[in-house]
């Protein structure tokens, strides 16, 4: 599998990556980056560092520093100022630099070296993959597989709007624009995320894991952790990203899904940005979006400890 990441990092996509990155069988042939948790000027670095603990090279190219239409949005309440949840033992910066070619460039570039080859997992607002398909309408054709973490199914968001989530609110317009470019695209909602958490006995025994893998994701992990861990009603540790990477390095750990017209709403006081699913197929518009309802838990667990070395 090829893959390109498109990511915020931001304390659950640098565990994505990670996923990734020890996935046997995948090449990740890029990461793409994009303002969000953090903005971009703090999102490359971060990523760069996720590639040193792990011992990768794989090219980083800067992306969108701002959304289509600015907004200002951040997550640094979640994932630090830093966004990489402020961990006092942070590994020092990376000596590495991006790559000069910006990220859009990248992604048209290398669909057409590889076309019908890469999978494109986004796991942040949905900018360079918008202006990558507005640059080039063919771009989307030529990807193998789109997944995306976003979007709510039921109207049960985590941001600022009552029904959106993160990642949409960041950039509606692009998360418009994308979801119309795409013919199909695999969606990993807030709710499903929700859904699915790592209970705190697995989460403890991951933060456990005495590599260099397993320290780095406890250290990222504590802001947050120590955060939701004392909230009444949460199980477990909820970890977006990294899950929906794991569909997308293994299609049998999604056990349901359905296929149904999903676009955005842009305009509404309270709805803006709410992904909109055309549940009763009323819209008589072709279905874009294979939204995933269950996930096997185990098999995730499974994964994120191969990856972390335990
Ligand atoms: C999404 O928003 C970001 O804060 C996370 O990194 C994830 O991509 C969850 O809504
Ligand atoms: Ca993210």
């Amino acid at each position: 599998m090829r893959l390109i990441i498109d990511t915020d990092a931001g304390v659950d996509d640098a565990q994505a990556i990670m996923l990734a990155l020890r996935h046997p069988g995948v090449t990740v042939e890029a990461i793409t980056t994009v303002t969000g948790n953090v903005h971009l000027d703090k999102v490359v670095p971060n990523v760069l560092t996720v590639l040193d603990v792990m011992g990768a090279t794989i090219p980083v190219y800067r992306g969108a520093a701002q959304p289509l239409m600015p907004n200002g949005l951040h997550a640094e309440e979640v994932h630090g100022g830093d966004g990489l949840g402020d961990w006092p033992d942070r590994p020092a910066p990376s000596a590495r630099q991006p790559e000069r070619e910006h990220a859009v460039d990248a992604l048209l570039r290398l669909t057409r070296q590889y076309p019908g080859e890469l999978t494109i997992v986004a796991l942040a607002p949905l900018t360079n993959l918008a202006l990558a398909a507005r640059l080039d309408p063919h771009f989307p054709l030529r990807v193998k597989e789109f997944i995306f973490m976003g979007g709510t199914i039921a109207g049960q968001g985590n941001a600022t709007n009552p029904t959106a989530e993160f990642n949409i609110l960041g950039d509606p317009e692009a998360a418009y624009i994308t979801l119309e470019s795409f013919p199909l695209a695999t969606m990993l909602s807030w709710e499903t995320t929700l859904h699915h958490p790592l209970n705190w006995e697995r989460y403890d025994a991951l933060a456990a894991i005495p590599t260099p893998e397993g320290r780095f994701f406890k250290g990222i992990s504590g802001r947050i952790v120590s955060l939701i861990r004392g909230m009444s009603g949460r199980l477990g540790y909820l970890l977006p990203d990294p899950l929906a990477m794991a569909l997308a390095l293994d299609r049998l750990l999604i056990l349901e899904e359905e296929r149904r017209h999903v676009t955005v709403a842009l305009v509404g006081e309270h709805t803006r940005a709410q992904t909109v699913v055309d549940y009763r197929f009323r819209a008589q518009s072709t279905p874009n979006v294979d939204i995933v309802t269950r996930v096997d838990v185990n098999g995730f667990y499974q994964l994120l400890r191969h990856a972390l070395g335990g």
